[in-house]
């Protein structure tokens, strides 16, 4: 089973904090997302293979630590996703950026798949799904799915408000995938929004209704 793990870092929790209150307006929505997408881009790094690198420093040989082993890519789940991508771009400029495309049906509230488009090594990489908001787990089950799908192997999803439903729906369908959360929230309301959660996540980043 994948592990659930809740980033409590302080910077992780006061900034969720704003971007939960309901009087911040877009443009610090937006910005406090892409930082909170690299606070967690950092944590969900964190056991990353490392090799020992000769080099010399201006005074002296040393033998330092740099990354080894598979490269990452991104995936933002769109369109919500694409909120944390710049922010985790600052931290990881070398990573590739995949995107799939989804979008619920308001009756059936199922995901629907309009788009995929990955890096061609797709099955070599290190990848991150990303998506704020994990509600009924609909999104983050098809998206991963489909990635499985195109070959990809070593997959961990990441997100900043998840409900209990979700969390128990996506291990139950991708039991080998870990789930990073910045909060898990107490539940889904009668139309799947998450409370008491962030409102709908694509709207408030992108100014929509
Ligand atoms: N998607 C959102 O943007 N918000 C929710 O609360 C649930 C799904």
């Amino acid at each position: 089973m994948g592990n659930v793990q809740v980033l409590d870092h302080p910077l992780i929790q006061h900034k969720l904090s704003f971007i939960r209150d309901v009087n911040t307006g877009t443009k610090a929505f937006r910005e406090l997302v892409d930082e909170v997408g690299m606070l967690m881009a950092y944590e969900v790094t964190r056991n990353l293979e490392l090799e020992d690198v000769e080099i010399e420093t201006p005074v002296t040989k040393a033998t330092v630590k740099r990354l080894s082993g598979k490269k990452l890519a991104f995936i933002p789940i769109l369109r919500a996703g694409l909120g944390m991508t710049t922010g985790i771009l600052n931290l990881v400029p070398a990573a590739r950026i995949g995107h799939v495309g989804l979008y619920r049906d308001p009756k059936t509230l199922e995901a629907v798949e309009y788009f995929v488009k990955l890096p061609q090594d797709i099955e070599e990489r290190e990848i991150i799904v990303v998506d704020p908001m994990l509600a009924t787990g609909a999104s983050a089950i098809e998206a991963i799915t489909s990635l499985k799908k195109r070959g990809a192997k070593h997959i961990r999803f990441m997100c900043l408000i998840a409900a209990p439903e979700g969390v128990e729906k996506l291990q139950a369908a991708h039991d080998d995938v870990d789930i990073f959360i910045a909060a898990l929230d107490e539940k889904l309301d009668e139309n799947a929004y998450i409370i008491p959660g962030l409102g709908d996540a694509g709207d408030r980043l992108f100014g929509t209704k």
